[in-house]
């Protein structure tokens, strides 16, 4: 069996961890060799952003490892061999920096640094500016799987209380947070987050999903953070939002064109943060070795975790 590669941004770290780990396989590194590939050979494929001809001619390929979460640029891949199961990664250290991510953009808000910030440019001694205590900041997530429930978890130890909200539920193991599930939960839910963390999967039921009637459900004032996928979110209308005062603020990691053009709104805006596509990356021997207990899976009939449901979308 070969395995065919190719990862977006990858400087050699992940390619030659690879290779180490797996020196008995030939891993074909797609950019070096890409007209003389070996076709029939190459059952395997692991991937972070392909290119558009990566798939041409793999007649054979059973199996594509994703190096990340998030499947949504894969499945809109024109070329994906349709019967190819493809498995993506689960927490991967991820988590933990999702997390911390988060809790950065949650005390942002509820300390106030917006404001400080502003006061301090002024040289304004903003003593009438006081920050909620945490446990009057109620944060809503949504999505309650390997990112959204560890950030559930890191805020609640932080004192917030938490709600995550996610299509079937998920029973927590740590104390301090709570999960509802399902569409008849999500005016409530959405009703009692001061702050609202959006980590999705970029889906057709979650496309647009942070739109201005999602806005208008949140209470006066709440405070967005987004490090799901640009594609959740609706631009103009999540700036009438801020305009308007429904929202007083957002953080934002991902945009709908990445990397964000120069001349667009949210550079210059004052109540949003903006960072590049960075909140959490995989780590490469995480990565690694799930994406070997996988194929050791595979290899023994079973089912590896992080299947990804084509339909569902994730
Ligand atoms: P995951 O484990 O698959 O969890 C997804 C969660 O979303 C699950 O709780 C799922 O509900 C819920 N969900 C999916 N569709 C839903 C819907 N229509 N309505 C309500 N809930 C829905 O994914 P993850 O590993 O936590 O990652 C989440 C996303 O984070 C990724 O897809 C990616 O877009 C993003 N991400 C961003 C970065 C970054 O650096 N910015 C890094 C990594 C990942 P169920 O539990 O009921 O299935
Ligand atoms: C990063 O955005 C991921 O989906 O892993």
């Amino acid at each position: 069996m070969s395995i065919l590669y190719y990862c977006d941004d990858d400087d050699g770290t992940l390619l030659s961890a690879l290779r180490q780990r797996l020196a008995d396989t030939n891993i074909i590194d797609w950019q070096d060799q890409r007209t003389q590939l070996p076709h029939s050979d190459i059952t395997s494929a692991v991937v972070w952003m392909p290119p558009a001809d990566f798939f041409d001619g793999l007649t054979r390929l059973r199996e594509i490892y994703v190096f990340a979460a998030g499947v949504d640029q894969l499945l809109a891949h024109p070329g994906l061999p349709a019967n190819a199961t493809i498995i993506r990664l689960r927490d991967a250290g991820m988590a933990q920096q999702m997390a911390e991510y988060c809790l950065y953009g949650v005390l942002h808000h509820q300390r106030r640094m917006m404001l400080l910030r502003r006061a301090q440019r002024e040289a304004r001694w903003a003593h009438e500016i006081q920050a909620d205590l945490a446990a009057q900041t109620r944060v809503g997530i949504l999505g309650a799987g390997a990112l959204g429930s560890r950030v559930a978890e890191r805020l609640a130890l932080n004192g917030y209380p938490v709600t995550c909200w996610s299509r079937t539920g998920r029973t927590p193991k740590t104390p301090g947070w709570r999960s509802v599930h399902g569409a008849e939960t999500l005016d409530a839910f959405l009703a009692s987050s001061d702050i609202l963390i959006c980590l999705l999967p970029l889906t057709t039921a979650t496309t647009g999903i942070l739109d201005a009637a999602l806005f208008c459900r949140l209470p006066r004032g709440a405070f967005l953070i987004n490090p799901g996928r640009g594609g959740h979110q609706v631009e103009d209308e999540l700036l009438a939002a801020l305009a308007s005062g429904q929202l007083s603020g957002a953080m934002l990691d991902v945009f709908s064109t990445e990397p964000l053009p120069v001349d667009h709104p949210f550079w210059a805006h004052p109540a949003i943060i903006i960072t590049p596509h960075i909140a959490a990356r995989s780590l490469v021997s995480e990565s690694v070795e799930q994406i070997i207990s996988s194929m050791e899976a595979i290899e023994r009939g079973d089912s590896p975790q992080g299947i990804v449901d084509r339909q569902r979308g994730y």
